[in-house]
């Protein structure tokens, strides 16, 4: 059988040869330290888990959602009000079944032929997914460390923002793990507005910034709402990645496009996990904080034993992520990535995965606790590998 051809713009080479290696160390006794995957180990709250439970207990809701309950809508409009300061009225929200699959189809919600789209290098992968499947061309922005991996909108040529439907922002980032300030939102804004474009912000780790910053909404600054949406995800923040549930919210003919499109091709987000996400944002919010505390010290025990051990990698601002520059004597991130693994059972994610300008770094995640993440940073040490 041959797939469509369209298909093959997507690559799983490295992840497969990851999981060989992984498999074989595995085989053999040895421990494995999995840190590529984004995955969090921490537990939903058990309110939320109730919620679930109680309306898993109800046959009546077994049936087809076909649309976001209003009891869902009003709360994740309280909710922007309460946590972000942002005023939203529920035809301003749509569900999604998490901010992948939203973003996964935002491009046939808006691309028109010979549309651009313009994406972040290095970028999380479902944007150049969504935007590539949507038929957009694409145009990559790059993300340097000289920049503190922001934007430089004035860098943009003329003539592609002007063919452009969409860009995408996201803050705090995964995988760099930087921190937008207020002045890359408010040009981004200005520029969508020059240049007549959509903007599109993945809000995934709103809760998971650092060192007493405060996560923000991209609807939180003026006339952002003029000209765009964000994906406000609960995955990362209650710990229900598995149930997948994200809102796009914002502008309200964006909202109709996504709600169109996804009237062709679903039915809706299933009763108890409508549930589950009134129950998360209409409770309390006391775990989702000390989960960010309890990330920061996850990152203070692997940035901070890493760089004890004479390997320079910079503390993350937010997200629950490190970006590691790889050692000098490496020439790529999938060879350290393979003698990482091999050397130590760490298994890391190379940066190349995530764009050309992920070439050169590897990414962690912070899915264990602090105690882990230092026997991590010992093993790390002992093999010799940054010798
Ligand atoms: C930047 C970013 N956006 C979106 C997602 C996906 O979120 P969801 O679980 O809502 O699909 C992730 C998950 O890791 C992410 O890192």
């Amino acid at each position: 059988m041959k797939q469509a051809q369209w298909l093959s713009h997507f690559e799983t080479g490295i992840f497969a040869a990851l999981d060989q290696k992984r498999d074989e160390w595995i085989a053999s006794g040895k421990k494995v330290y999995n840190l590529s995957i984004g995955t969090p180990d921490f537990q939903p709250a058990p309110h939320i888990m109730e919620a679930m439970t109680e309306a898993c207990k109800k046959p009546e809701n077994y049936v087809y959602a076909l649309k976001d309950m209003n009891e869902t809508l009003t709360a994740v409009k309280d909710y922007y009000k309460k946590r972000f300061g942002v005023e939203v009225t529920t035809d301003e929200i749509t569900s999604v079944h998490g901010s992948q699959e939203g973003i996964g189809h935002i491009g046939m919600a808006l691309t028109s032929p010979g549309d651009y789209a313009i994406l972040p290098n290095p970028g999380y992968p479902i944007f150049e997914a969504g935007a590539y499947l949507g038929g957009a061309q694409l145009y990559f922005y790059p993300l340097k460390k000289e920049n503190g991996f922001l934007p430089v909108f004035e860098e943009i040529p003329e003539e592609i923002a002007r063919k452009t439907k969409f860009m995408i922002l996201s803050y705090p980032y995964n995988p760099v793990c930087a921190v937008a300030n207020d002045e890359v939102y408010e040009k981004a804004i200005a520029f969508a507005k020059k240049y007549d474009i959509i903007i599109i912000h993945d809000n995934a780790y709103s809760d998971i910034i650092y060192d007493g910053k405060k996560g923000k909404s991209f609807l939180s600054y003026e006339g952002a709402k003029e000209v765009g949406i964000e994906f406000f995800s609960l995955s990362k923040s209650f710990n229900v990645t598995g149930l997948r549930i994200s809102f796009a919210v914002g502008n309200r003919e964006i909202i109709d496009a996504i709600k169109l499109l996804r009237s062709q091709i679903d039915f809706g987000m299933p009763i108890p996990i409508q549930k589950a996400a009134v129950a998360a944002l209409t409770g309390p919010l006391d775990m989702v904080k000390e989960q960010c505390a309890e990330y920061q010290a996850r990152r203070d025990a692997l940035c901070g034993g890493l760089r004890k051990i004479g390997w320079n990698v910079p503390d993350s601002q937010g997200t629950m992520f490190v970006w590691a520059p790889i050692p000098e004597k490496f020439h790529s991130s999938e060879e350290f990535c393979i003698r990482l693994m091999e050397e130590t059972g760490v298994i890391c994610t190379p940066g190349y995965a995530f764009g050309s300008l992920g070439e050169g770094y590897v990414r962690f995640a912070l899915v264990m606790p602090p105690e882990k993440l230092r026997e991590v940073v010992r093993i790390i040490d002992e093999s010799g590998i940054l010798k």
